[in-house]
């Protein structure tokens, strides 16, 4: 699947919409984001400018990089369209509503990848027409940034959506995560959800200041974490035993360091040692940009196939 010439629709043209629409438009698709917020234009705009050197990096294609257009209703519609980005704020009868006028002016096949996080996609399936063709096709923030895309099909949902879904996120060179089932949080926030519960138990018990707890991630887990995953890293401490040798060594330990995980609440003490750890960070903004620049070369650097590489990342 190449995206050149191809249309692409986002419903929503906010912090994830934009995203997307900032990745659509390198791959050389023609993207439409609908937005009735007169900002909108703007934000995209913004957002377009701080994507625009982390694709580079990435070495995402610039030289089709052509800008993405706004609509402010489904009306100025002008174009038929391959495929559909839902980013519509996360309140279930928007979505549905906002799926169901979309459904009048798309055809029966197109697909539409929802980006929500947290809504169940079999219940954003109730009230469709079509309700095969619709998928869940999660980005991590930014999704100009960010490789993995997570897809997971609804109760309705056909394995050819699945499959068409996977083939455009493919050709923007996302790695694709399926999930065989709907669960909350999907993998990757999940698994974030339970690291830092632990880093908020930590924090909350005094065991170490919160500038430690992140070091511990930044500069402990974090670099070996690019390259080798949480399992690999214990098929590596068995040696040339592999997992099986850590299992005989180390299982029943593991087992005992689960049961003495923490199980915070985030009260309101906790969240004032977390909101003091933060203030010693630097500003959102400086620590976003931080982050745009840096990731990009850990990216490149842990796995140079990551991006479809046209060019060298600088
Ligand atoms: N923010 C994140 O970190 C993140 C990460 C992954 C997925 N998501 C998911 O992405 C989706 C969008 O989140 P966001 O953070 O971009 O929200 P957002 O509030 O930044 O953006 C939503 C946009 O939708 C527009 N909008 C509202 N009603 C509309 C309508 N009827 N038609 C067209 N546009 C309309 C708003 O003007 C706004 O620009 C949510 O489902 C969220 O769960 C968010």
């Amino acid at each position: 699947v190449t995206l050149s010439g191809k249309t692409i629709l986002i419903l929503g043209g906010g912090t994830i919409g934009a995203g997307w629409a900032a990745c659509f438009a390198a791959a050389g698709a023609r993207t439409l984001v609908c937005d009735p917020d007169p900002a909108a234009a703007g934000r995209l705009a913004e957002i377009q400018n701080k994507a625009h050197p982390v694709l580079q990096a990435l070495g995402l294609p610039s030289e089709q990089d052509s800008a993405p257009e706004i609509i402010p209703g489904l009306a100025d519609l002008n174009a038929p369209v391959d495929f559909v980005v839902e980013a519509l704020p996360e309140r279930m009868a928007l979505k549905t509503a906002a799926l169901a006028a979309l459904e009048d002016v798309i055809p029966a096949d197109t697909v539409i990848a929802s980006s929500s996080s947290g809504l169940s996609v079999s219940d954003m399936q109730t009230g469709m027409r079509h309700p095969d063709r619709l998928v869940i096709g999660h980005p991590c923030n930014p999704p100009y940034l960010m490789p993995v895309v997570e897809l997971v099909g609804g109760a309705a949902t056909a394995p050819w959506a699945l499959d068409r879904a996977a083939a455009i996120f493919q050709a923007l060179g996302k790695r694709v995560l399926r999930l065989n089932r709907e669960l909350p949080g999907h993998l990757v926030n999940r698994l974030q959800a339970a690291l830092w519960r632990e880093a908020v138990h930590l924090a909350a018990e005094g065991v170490a200041s919160v500038g430690d707890i992140e070091a511990a991630i930044t500069k402990g887990l974090g670099p070996r974490w690019a390259v080798v995953g949480p399992t690999e890293i214990f098929h590596l401490a068995g040696g040339p035993g592999g997992i099986a040798k850590f299992f005989d060594d180390l299982g029943d330990e593991v087992e005992r360091w689960w049961e003495s995980l923490g199980d915070p609440r985030l009260d309101s003490a906790t969240r004032a040692i977390l909101t003091e750890g933060m203030a010693a960070s630097k500003p959102p903004e400086e620590l976003a940009a931080h982050r745009d620049a840096m990731v990009p070369r850990v990216i490149a650097a842990a796995d140079p196939d990551a991006y479809p590489l046209k060019s060298k990342p600088q």
